[in-house]
């Protein structure tokens, strides 16, 4: 599985994974919009059932396959049984700021998202849903993409070892930075 922030490379990531492991990519987001029992759209953008959207993620993982699961909502709508890793994507918030200015989100979304990556919401709660011993962490700033899919893959496979929480971008980023990320 992989989660993280929106545009932290989870998709870009997925394919790479996918394509090389030769697997099934369940990409959270599409099952989501594809099925409009599970989400509706209102003015502030998509709202999910999660129950049903846990339940339909459960009927397509049970069947026989490889899969990489890929969403930011993962950790909310997947069960543990039968995931064999959860990669957390992280990036810096200088970098992930820049990526989501790139596809154009109003400064209200790209501080909400910069400052829950800045948390570490999304590694939080992956581990407090499948345990620390299946999740790991990757960074990709400054990481080409076939670099983190070969380094999912390794640690996926257990041929490297599985770290998470070294990343602390609240010891690295200026008070400059803490006051404009979280002004909303
Ligand atoms: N090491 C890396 N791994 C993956 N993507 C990367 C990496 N470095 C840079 N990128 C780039 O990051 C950008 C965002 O990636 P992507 O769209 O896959 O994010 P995402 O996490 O799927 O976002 P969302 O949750 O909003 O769908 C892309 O332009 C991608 O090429
Ligand atoms: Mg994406």
């Amino acid at each position: 599985m992989i989660t993280g922030n929106p545009g932290t490379g989870k998709h870009t990531s997925a394919r790479l994974v996918a394509k090389r492991l030769k697997a099934e990519i369940v990409d959270i987001n599409r099952l989501a919009i594809e099925n409009e029992a599970v989400a509706s759209k209102t003015a502030k953008g998509l709202e999910v059932d999660m129950k049903k959207l846990g339940r339909l993620l459960a009927s397509i993982l049970k069947k026989k396959g490889n899969f990489v699961v890929v969403g930011h909502l993962a950790p909310y709508v997947v069960k543990p049984a039968g995931i064999d890793m959860v990669a957390v994507l992280r990036r810096s918030p200088a970098r992930l700021e820049a990526t989501l200015q790139e596809r154009g989100y109003i400064r209200e979304k790209v501080n909400e998202n910069v400052s829950a990556e800045i948390l570490g919401i999304s590694l939080y709660d992956s581990i407090k849903a499948f345990g620390k011993r299946k999740v790991a962490e990757f960074d990709t700033t400054g990481k080409e993409p076939e670099q983190t899919a070969g380094d999912i893959i390794a640690a996926a496979q257990k041929k490297k070892p599985r770290r998470a929480g070294a990343v602390d971008w609240l010891a690295v980023i200026s008070e400059e930075e803490v006051q404009r990320f979280f002004d909303y």
